[in-house]
């Protein structure tokens, strides 16, 4: 047979053989993924994996008519820019009724069936995903929607890494799920990010719906299945439980620690599990309580939004009741558009609360939110208070209007289709908060300039730029003269104002709020010597440097296009320009070293947790201070890790790389025999 030449160096295939180990290699990929995602025991690295996986890329590239349509290559999504289908529902996607007391879940356990067997498992606190199986094969993801009908993001949940695409049986089955994201895959995916998000529920709901499938495989998304019809063989399941171990043979992840026990027992279970909160990882709020026993469950039947034979029991919710007064909605300095409840006071966890967040119209759609409605508010984990659920309805569901409030200019909807945003960069309201941004303390820290002061400033024309704060003191008289500047309190802002000049590049180009580019991104380029705005303009207008900036690991392409478009735009270099004039520092200070250099020619990655370091900068520090590098990724360039517990891939890498690995005891034992003090 004729022997086909592929590209890759060494290998010659036929194609009988390129369908072989397609096949093999598609087969051992999903296996390693279960193991990985839905088992939590990899066995192989992942260096291993990631070799595995981009073979079967390649090999489908070249023999595109094997690649199979539940390939796991899928998971890299695809660049297209699509809108959402909508898709009905098979079946009414139904919520659960909430409790919020033990006493009120324990009272409905009694009336319902107090010697029954309840299943109690994690409310996981995500986005909410219905998935459809034809015949084995995941054939649409679906989002709850209105309950009747959702977006279509099959492309989007094919991306998520513990979802199989085909299942070890030819089976049809609609199965509901929670997307979400584990605590320690927001926090990292947070940090490249420059913090934007608030917290991994808004994450993970922002990144179901995204545009482009390419950008939600870069979301570290993972799923928890917790209900599921066969609509061919239904009468077999007789519980709750038998169809969870159904889900867990066809190798879906269910809820972990979930327990089936008796009515009188769910008092005691629920303690355990308050327990284990903070220990499981991945966010949750509350425990959902499930009659287990399906004849009982079909008795006990349905109300027109929620099955009557289960309960959701919020943990430590401080709900309030209020009625919605008013819609308003807030344009942060990003263009995005936030609808906010002004309601009648009620005080809440110690303070007075006047308004309540309402995210976006897929919120406000979803619990059917309008004016007049009678709802419940709670805090969560931010600081804005936001509506949960409604009591009462409303005259009618709010509709946000399509013109910025602030500045009136038609709003567009971005990558997620979900929120909206103001796309003019002269839009008052934006303007105003990226001033308050610049001046928090997280960013150039200036004393006396808060939210109300710059409000103020702003709408008295005394600053219309954060160029403009640096000519404030050429106002100083007349800005004493205004109600609320005294002397005091104007000789605290100028004074702030001038110490903002101490700040060096690492400071200021975050600062500045451009998108994309916050202080990780900008640590990242000075760890490359990119130390300076010459430089990071030089390396804008050239397409080569660019282009060079994609193989710093954490910035990625959306980052380079941001450099691309913001140092391209007069209106940003004007006031770079400015800023400069001002005398801001528009380089990086040089970091300050000991006179003794031992770490020098080092370059060192430090990975999880240590004693005698916290935070782990700390460390860091230390050996930049005695002449090191610190890097961090690890790479054939490093030469050193310092691994503590907690340690993943980057003690892996470090280990196939033959990097030296130091734990904590060893790195303190080094720096005992070099004479360094770890406390400096
Ligand atoms: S059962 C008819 N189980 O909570 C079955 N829901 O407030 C209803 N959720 O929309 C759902 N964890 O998105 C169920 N273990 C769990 C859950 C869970 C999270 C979400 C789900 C649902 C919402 C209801």
């Amino acid at each position: 047979m004729a022997k086909k030449k592929t590209n890759s160096a060494e290998t010659v295939l036929t194609v009988k053989e390129a369908k072989a180990e397609i096949d093999k290699l598609s087969e051992e990929i999903r296996r390693h993924q279960y193991l990985y995602y839905v088992k939590n025991q990899a066995k192989i690295s992942d260096l291993e994996f990631d070799r595995l996986f981009r073979r079967l890329q390649d090999l489908e590239e070249k023999f595109p008519q094997f690649k199979d349509p539940a390939s796991p290559t899928l998971v890299v999504g695809s660049d297209l820019d699509k809108d959402f289908e909508k898709f009905q529902h098979k079946l009414p996607v139904l919520s659960l009724i909430n409790t919020y007391n033990e006493e009120e879940l324990l009272d409905w356990v009694n009336k319902t069936d107090p010697e029954g067997i309840y299943s109690v498992e994690w409310k996981i606190d995500g986005a909410s995903i219905v998935l459809y199986y034809e015949n084995g094969m995941l054939q649409n993801g679906v989002t709850r929607g209105s309950g009747g009908i959702g977006d279509d993001v099959t492309d989007n949940v094919k991306t998520i890494r513990n979802i199989p695409l085909r299942l070890p049986e030819s089976v049809t089955v609609h199965l509901r799920g929670e997307v979400f994201m584990t605590f320690k895959d927001f926090d990292e995916y947070n940090e490249i990010s420059s913090g934007k998000y608030a917290n991994p529920r808004n994450l993970s709901a922002g990144s179901i719906k995204q545009k482009n499938s390419a950008e939600t495989a870069k979301r570290p998304l993972r799923i928890f299945t917790y209900d599921a019809v066969f609509p061919e063989i239904s009468k077999k399941f007789k519980t709750h439980q038998e169809i969870l171990s159904k889900l867990e043979q066809l190798t879906f992840p269910v809820p972990p620690n979930t327990v089936f026990v008796t009515g009188s027992k769910i008092a005691k279970t629920i303690k355990d599990f308050k327990k284990k909160k903070d220990k499981i990882g991945f966010p949750t709020d509350g425990l959902v309580i499930k009659l287990n026993d399906v004849s009982k469950r079909d008795a006990l039947g349905y109300t027109s939004h929620s099955p009557r034979w289960a309960r959701a029991f919020k943990f430590d919710a401080v709900m309030k009741e209020s009625k919605i007064v008013d819609i308003t909605y807030a344009v942060g300095r990003t263009g995005k558009i936030t609808p906010r409840a002004e309601i009648e006071p009620v005080s809440l966890a110690g303070t007075t609360v006047t308004f309540a967040t309402l995210h976006n119209q897929d919120y406000i759609d979803e619990l059917g939110i309008g004016i007049g409605a009678v709802v419940r508010v709670a805090k969560r984990g931010e600081i804005i208070p936001a509506v949960e659920e409604v009591v009462t309805p409303g005259k009618e569901i709010f509709k946000i209007p399509d013109r910025c409030p602030s500045c009136k200019t038609k709003t567009i909807k971005k990558e997620n289709l979900v929120d909206l945003f103001c796309p003019n960069p002269d839009c008052p309201d934006r303007v105003k908060n990226g001033i308050i941004f610049y001046c928090q303390r997280k960013q150039m820290d200036i004393e006396g300039l808060g939210e109300k002061q710059v409000e103020f400033l702003y709408d008295h024309d005394y600053v219309k730029s954060v160029a403009d704060l640096y000519d404030l003191k050429d106002y100083k008289e007349k800005l004493m003269e205004e109600e609320g500047f005294g002397e005091k309190s104007v000789t605290i802002i100028l004074g702030g104002i001038e110490q903002s000049k101490q700040k060096d590049f690492r400071f200021v180009l975050p600062s500045v709020g451009l998108p994309e580019i916050g202080h990780k991104v900008t640590e990242l380029l000075i760890e490359q010597g990119i130390d300076s705005m010459d430089q990071i303009l030089s390396i804008s207008k050239d397409e080569t440097k660019l282009e060079a900036l994609l193989e710093i690991p954490g910035i990625g392409p959306s980052t380079v296009e941001a450099f691309r478009e913001n140092f391209a735009d007069k209106k940003i270099l004007k006031l770079l320009e400015r800023l400069k004039k001002s005398g801001l520092k528009m380089k990086a200070d040089p970091v300050k070293v000991a006179d003794r250099q031992p770490f020098a020619g080092q370059s060192w990655c430090v990975t999880g947790s240590f004693e005698n370091f916290q935070p782990r900068d700390k460390a860091m520090d230390l050996i930049a201070y005695y002449g090191g590098r610190k890097v961090s990724s690890v790479s054939s360039k490093t030469t050193h890790l310092l691994a503590g517990p907690g340690a993943g891939s980057k003690l892996e890498k470090a280990n196939e790389l033959g990097i030296e690995i130091y734990d904590e005891t060893r790195f303190l034992e080094l720096l005992k025999s070099l004479q360094i003090d770890p406390k400096i």
